[in-house]
């Protein structure tokens, strides 16, 4: 399942971030505001669990978050989506994947991993603006499943249609949410019209 934002707000947060003049501090606030929209999107359907509440007038009946969810950014651009989605789910744990592109093979790169033993949550969020060959994607994804996560969902902000064809045919239970899919990669692997390199803008590399 691909599910492409169509709010108002994201599609102006996205043109925004996409504007070669925006500089890297308000870059990382709109990678945050948009990373919660998505989440909130993402997120749509968790399952819960009725339970009471008291409130100074009496009896409610509430609901509690039932699955334990795990924020899982690929180093190092994720990272900035992880915090104000962390804020909405203060209750998610952070599990973090170092993966980089070769810039001439475009193959990901595998270089850190600080997941436990043993899965400790039911449904994995991982965290990525950029969806691009699907490599870094794909190979997050196969981390997670011989680590033994169940559900596990992409939350990007922008994708390839060629990244999105290769995450659903390696994992076709991966549900995608991304802000916009743009039209195509171009010769150097890069997101066309996309918004660049979503690490270095943010931490003012490259
Ligand atoms: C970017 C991006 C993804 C990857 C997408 O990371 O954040 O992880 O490229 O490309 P792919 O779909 O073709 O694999 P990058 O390798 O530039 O590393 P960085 O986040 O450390 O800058
Ligand atoms: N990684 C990025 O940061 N941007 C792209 O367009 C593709 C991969």
């Amino acid at each position: 399942m691909v599910y492409e934002s169509k709010h108002p707000l994201v599609s102006h947060k996205l043109t925004l971030l996409r504007n070669v003049n925006t500089e890297p501090k308000k870059f990382r606030q709109l990678i945050r505001e948009i990373a919660i929209l998505m989440a909130y999107e993402a997120t749509a359907d968790l399952s819960l669990t009725e339970t009471t509440v008291e409130s100074p007038m009496g009896s409610a009946q509430g609901h509690e978050l039932t699955e334990k969810i795990g924020l899982v950014p690929i180093l190092r651009a994720g990272l900035g989506m992880v915090d104000g989605i962390w804020e909405m789910m203060p209750g998610s744990e952070v599990w973090h994947i170092g993966l980089y592109r070769d810039e001439e093979t475009l193959r990901p790169v595998f270089y850190y991993n600080k997941l436990p033993t043993a899965p400790t949550v039911q449904l994995c969020l991982v965290l990525d603006p950029m969806l691009a060959t699907g490599g870094s994607a794909v190979a997050a994804v196969d981390i997670l499943k011989k680590w033994g996560a169940e559900r596990i969902k992409f939350v990007g902000i922008l994708a390839a249609p060629e990244g999105i064809e290769r995450l659903q045919e390696a994992h076709p239970d991966v549900s995608i949410y991304v802000a916009k899919v743009d039209q195509r990669l171009n010769n150097i692997g890069y997101i066309v019209p996309g918004l660049g390199d979503a690490g270095d803008r943010q931490f003012g590399t490259g």
